[in-house]
């Protein structure tokens, strides 16, 4: 049947067995960022999740021809989000609703505290040890609020809650690359913080381009941390950054797929909870990671820093308390 040649390569291809969900796969989102999942030949078992949508979805992807099985679930038909959590190594969650013009990422609290809350419940049930990835913003309050729920469940392991703070990264390594006519995928920004306007602090100091002048430099920060209303505004009422988003969610999966696999220096900024800040009640702050089999490895700390930086790293904490305190407070108050 197979020529030898075609016989030697296929035996010799690597099946890496990673089961992976996706919770909210129909959506803006969750569409792209599945399609990327089903591309990557570490995941074997895909399943999407949605209130609505997920089946076709699922067909769709299919026809792909990777080595994934990808399958489909809804609430309507049996215990779809238990399927879909059954023992798998990796949840993404992209549920809940994207921003509309002028709104702030905590406007959005009022609803999707509630749908992460719930989502964290069937995780925590149905794949205790599972890498969690939250998508659903805002991310600063929405990581609190899923720890919170695992821990009263008994299974939290903080080496296994991410906050996807991606999109912050690879905006600025595209801006930066704009503002100082370079190439965009050599450029390397890290941004730490938390997920939301001031609270998002990229370290310009840390690049290649520390010497860039003071109002040049302002204005690449400001459209960091506020890059994402760029797209709100474009796309008039019809939600927030879905394409980039998705991009940025499969390559911070595909690092903690990597991790897990004993890659080494797989390193990436993310929202976990940290130590770093611990001590003035700062719970979760987004700094390098790495990422090993167990999930996170080890916390960089934020190393050498401008007093500029400082300066924005001590609003950020203002901020970044209170935010990380109504998540938490949400489920343990409830
Ligand atoms: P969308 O409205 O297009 O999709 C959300 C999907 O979630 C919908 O298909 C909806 O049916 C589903 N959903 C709602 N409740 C659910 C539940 N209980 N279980 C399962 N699915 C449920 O929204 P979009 O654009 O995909 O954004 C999703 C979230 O991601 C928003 O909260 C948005 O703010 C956030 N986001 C986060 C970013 C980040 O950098 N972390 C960047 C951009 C958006």
């Amino acid at each position: 049947m197979f020529s030898r040649v075609a016989r030697r390569a296929f035996s010799t291809t690597k099946f890496n067995p990673y089961k992976v969900t996706v919770l909210g796969a129909g959506g803006g989102i969750g569409q792209p960022l599945s399609l990327l999942l089903k591309l990557n030949h570490k995941v074997t078992d895909l399943r999407l999740y949605d209130l609505r949508g997920a089946k076709g979805v699922a067909t769709d992807l299919s026809h792909i021809p990777t080595n994934s099985v990808v399958r489909g679930f809804t609430p309507d038909e049996g215990d779809g989000l238990k399927e879909a959590l059954k023992d798998t190594d990796v949840v993404l969650i992209p549920a809940g609703v994207p921003r509309k013009p002028g709104m702030t990422r905590d406007d959005l609290f009022s609803i999707n505290a509630g749908i992460v809350r719930d989502l964290a419940a069937a995780i925590a049930e149905n794949a205790p040890n599972a890498a969690v990835l939250v998508i659903s913003n805002p991310v600063n309050s929405t990581v609190p609020i899923v720890a919170e729920v695992l821990k009263s469940k008994g299974v939290y392991n903080p080496k296994k809650l991410f906050g996807v703070t991606t999109l912050d990264v690879i905006r600025a390594s595209r801006f930066i690359s704009e503002v100082e006519g370079t190439n965009p995928t050599t450029e390397k920004v890290t941004v730490v913080g938390g997920h939301s306007g001031i609270t998002i602090i990229p370290l310009i100091s840390q690049t290649k381009h520390k010497l860039m002048d003071k109002e040049k430099r302002e204005a690449l920060i400001h459209r960091i941390q506020f890059g994402g209303d760029e797209v709100v505004k474009a796309k008039n009422g019809a939600g927030s950054a879905t394409l980039s988003m998705a991009q940025a969610g499969a390559k911070f999966a595909n690092s903690v797929l990597a991790g897990f696999e004993g890659e080494r220096d797989v390193i990436e900024p993310t929202f976990v909870d940290s130590p770093l800040y611990k001590s003035e009640g700062i719970d979760f702050f987004a700094s390098p990671v790495q990422l090993g089999p167990r999930g996170v490895e080890k916390i960089f700390p934020i190393g050498e820093i401008t007093a500029e930086e400082e300066e924005m790293l001590a609003k950020c904490k203002e901020t970044l308390k209170k935010n990380i305190e109504k998540g938490e407070k949400f489920v343990t108050q409830a």
